[in-house]
């Protein structure tokens, strides 16, 4: 039996894209290997949002390369994000590569495979704009509570240092008869919290149907009991899925909506088509209306021209917020996207000096928010050990914080529902005390 081996890098989709190409692949016989070394296939599933991410691609082939030369026959392929952004190329820098595909040609891997094996290489990087056709049965998904839904792929947005609208090309939306059907699948084999997936999630729709729309059919579905959607953007946030975010009752209170900056100026020059008031105003009425959601939200330093004040206006803003997680990235300068014609005015150093003292300001904001969580009762879904070695068992609330469970009761499995108390605060989690069993899954 042939075996593959996938790494992947970057965000949810591609995490959820490896598993759609692991269902692919098991349906035409292969099985999953523990490492490259052992495998007849290698897929590396990449991420080209930022250079480092694209550059450690080519580092891993060729590491990859060796054992190769090892495995006569072993087949090279890269998918994903770099696949797409650097195509014909990535043969010209790693000749030993076989395969080229990007995101929007996963299902067209059993040809892809084919074609490489009878011609020795294939490239495929057409670009579909038609609904996404997958059957939902397809996907290997890991084990656990949890399961990954795509709703929409691409973005039509036009942020000036951003490749993903190249990468993944213009948005396509799923019809919502597959989604609830492949959601309702899920729920039969047991997950009981469903996260639905979009480059820009809450521009999905169809019809008269919006995002708010498709969160009131998911939930009516039997034993789903926790609906997340990610990634929300702040412009397509509008009043009534804000208003399903309350009032759809497995919708959990945590929303992650990336601001990016806090400065006018910046978000301007960035073309997020929103100011830092209308940011705000979204979350101070989430708050309002659900008075113990968490947010996260991504945030990029030293964009070309911005000033320590402008640097100064996005640390305000964090502090407005609160955010429970911040993704903060330096600025990196991405091929063909508006902001890559700009001049830099700001060195490597300067960017890591900021994003160092953001994270050191979000520290003591998340130090003060978590310390006050001590002594609170959350419902905590288990979702398995810390570690693969170890016996300390790890869930989350509904609000989406980690929370590491102090001796929970022996019969404790992923996929149950705990009453717990927090017992201690950590930098980026919590410990809790098991008080009861909130009911199995
Ligand atoms: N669609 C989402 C949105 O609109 O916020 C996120 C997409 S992107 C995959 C994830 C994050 O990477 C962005 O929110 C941004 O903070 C960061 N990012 C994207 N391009 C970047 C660049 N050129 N340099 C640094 N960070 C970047
Ligand atoms: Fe990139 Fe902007 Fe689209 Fe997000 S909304 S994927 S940051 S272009
Ligand atoms: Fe990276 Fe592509 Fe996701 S660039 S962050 S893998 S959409």
């Amino acid at each position: 039996m042939k075996r593959y081996f996938i790494e992947t890098w970057g965000c949810q989709m591609n995490v959820h894209d490896s598993e759609k190409l692991a269902g692919l692949l098991a349906g035409l016989g292969y099985d999953r290997a523990e490492r490259p070394e052992d495998s007849d296939l290698v897929l590396l599933n990449t991420c080209s949002v930022r250079e480092k991410a694209a550059a450690k691609v080519f580092a891993r082939l060729g590491a990859l390369r060796r054992i190769k030369q090892r495995r006569p026959g072993m087949l090279l392929g890269v998918c994903g994000c770099v696949a797409q952004q650097e195509g014909e190329a990535v043969f010209r820098r790693a000749p030993y590569v076989d395969l080229v595909m990007g995101p929007r040609n996963l299902a067209r891997l059993p040809e892809i495979l084919e074609q490489a094996q009878r011609d020795g290489r294939s490239i495929s990087l057409a670009r579909d704009d038609d609904p996404i056709a997958f059957p939902a049965s397809t996907a290997a998904r890991r084990a656990g509570p949890r399961a990954y839904v795509t709703v929409m792929e691409g973005c039509n947005k036009t942020c000036t240092y951003c490749i993903v609208p190249f990468t993944r090309g213009r948005e396509a939306y799923r019809r919502p008869e597959e989604i609830v059907a492949e959601s309702s699948e899920l729920a039969g084999r047991g997950y009981v919290e469903i996260e639905l997936l979009g480059q820009n999630v809450n521009a999905w729709r169809s019809g008269e149907d919006d995002l708010a729309s498709l969160l009131h059919m998911i939930d009516r579905i039997r034993g789903i009991r926790r609906l997340r959607f990610t990634t929300s953007h702040p412009g397509h946030l509008k009043t009534p899925i804000m208003d399903a975010m309350r009032d759809v009752p497995s919708v959990c209170n945590h929303l992650h909506l990336p601001v990016q900056s806090g400065s006018d100026r910046m978000l301007m020059a960035m073309n997020r088509g929103y100011t830092r008031a209308k940011y705000l105003g979204k979350i101070d009425y989430l708050r309002r209306a659900i008075p113990d959601i968490a947010f996260s939200t991504d945030v990029i330093v030293g964009f070309p021209g911005e000033t320590e004040a402008d640097f100064h206006e996005t640390l305000a803003l964090l502090r407005e917020a609160e955010f429970d997680q911040v993704y903060a990235f330096a600025f990196s300068k991405r091929p063909g996207t508006q902001a890559c014609d700009l001049a830099e005015t700001l060195s490597e150093d300067e960017k890591q000096r900021r994003l160092q003292e953001l994270f050191s300001v979000q520290e003591s904001i998340l130090g003060r928010r978590n310390a006050a969580l001590v002594g609170r009762r959350f419902e905590v879904l288990v979702d398995g050990p810390t570690r693969l070695d170890s016996d300390v068992l790890k869930g989350r609330t509904t609000c989406n914080r980690i929370v590491h469970l102090d001796a929970p009761p022996g019969d404790v499995q992923p996929g149950d529902f705990l009453d717990v108390r927090i017992t201690r605060a950590h930098a980026h989690s919590l410990s809790g005390a098991v008080l009861v069993r909130a009911g199995a899954a």
